[in-house]
């Protein structure tokens, strides 16, 4: 398969990308790293990156941020942060990409525990990770020629820990090989629709 792996250089993506290589043909893109330049939150860079690639067989989104913050510190612009990265960058991946998917091929997006277990700080990265929830059981049904979309939502993970842990009181991280299986699963399995959630006793 020719697998695109958008965010393939970042702490999860890395792993990705490392074992969807030893089976397949990966292409790793990202604004600064990666084979092919994209900055998912604008959609002309997104149409350009599949002009160039031309059609593949799984793009799988491992990119895209939000703002974290207090609820009261949050402005207007602060939210458009995660629409315009996260939720709208994912959503603009499947709308041009769908043009660009071999017969068959999948979708995977990410997305984050905070769908399901907010913490302290996120009401705009959980928001978007809901929102993509929803967005990915919708166009599930209308997606043609077989094309399948999943979103693998995982806990704080274990190459993260360093970085987040005060964030995640009490989480139990979630180990590296668990993560990567979510995104075989949305790849290589035959489901469609699918919040695979790859969390531990939250
Ligand atoms: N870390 C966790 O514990 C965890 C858990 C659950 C979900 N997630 C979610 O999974 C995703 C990846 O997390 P991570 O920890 O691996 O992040 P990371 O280490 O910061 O890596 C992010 C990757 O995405 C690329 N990227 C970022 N913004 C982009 C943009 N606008 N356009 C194109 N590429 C972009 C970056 O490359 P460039 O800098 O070259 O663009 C980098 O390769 C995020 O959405 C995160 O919220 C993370």
């Amino acid at each position: 398969m020719k697998i695109m792996i958008i965010g393939g250089k970042g702490t999860i993506g890395k792993k990705v990308s490392d074992h969807f290589s030893k089976k397949h043909d990966v292409l790793i893109a990202g604004r600064q790293s990666g084979d092919i330049s994209v900055d998912i939150t604008d959609s002309l860079s997104i149409e350009s990156m599949f002009k160039s690639t031309g059609h593949v067989d799984a793009v799988v989104c491992i990119a895209g941020e939000a703002k974290w913050a207090a609820f009261d510190s949050m402005t207007e612009e602060d939210f458009y942060i995660g629409l315009r990265s996260k939720l709208m960058g994912q959503v603009n991946l499947v709308r041009f990409g769908q043009k660009y998917l071999n017969a068959g091929g999948s979708f995977t997006l990410s997305t984050g525990i905070l769908a399901d277990h907010p913490v302290d700080l996120t009401t705009s990265a959980a928001m978007v990770n809901g929102a993509i929830h929803s967005f990915v059981k919708a166009v599930s049904l209308e997606l043609k020629n077989g094309i399948r979309i999943n979103v693998v939502s995982s806990g704080l993970v274990e190459d993260a820990v360093d970085k987040y842990e005060a964030y995640f009181p009490g989480h139990n991280p979630i180990p590296m090989k668990k993560v990567v299986n979510g995104y075989v699963k949305s790849v290589e399995g035959k489901s469609t629709g699918e919040i695979i959630r790859m969390y531990d006793n939250c």
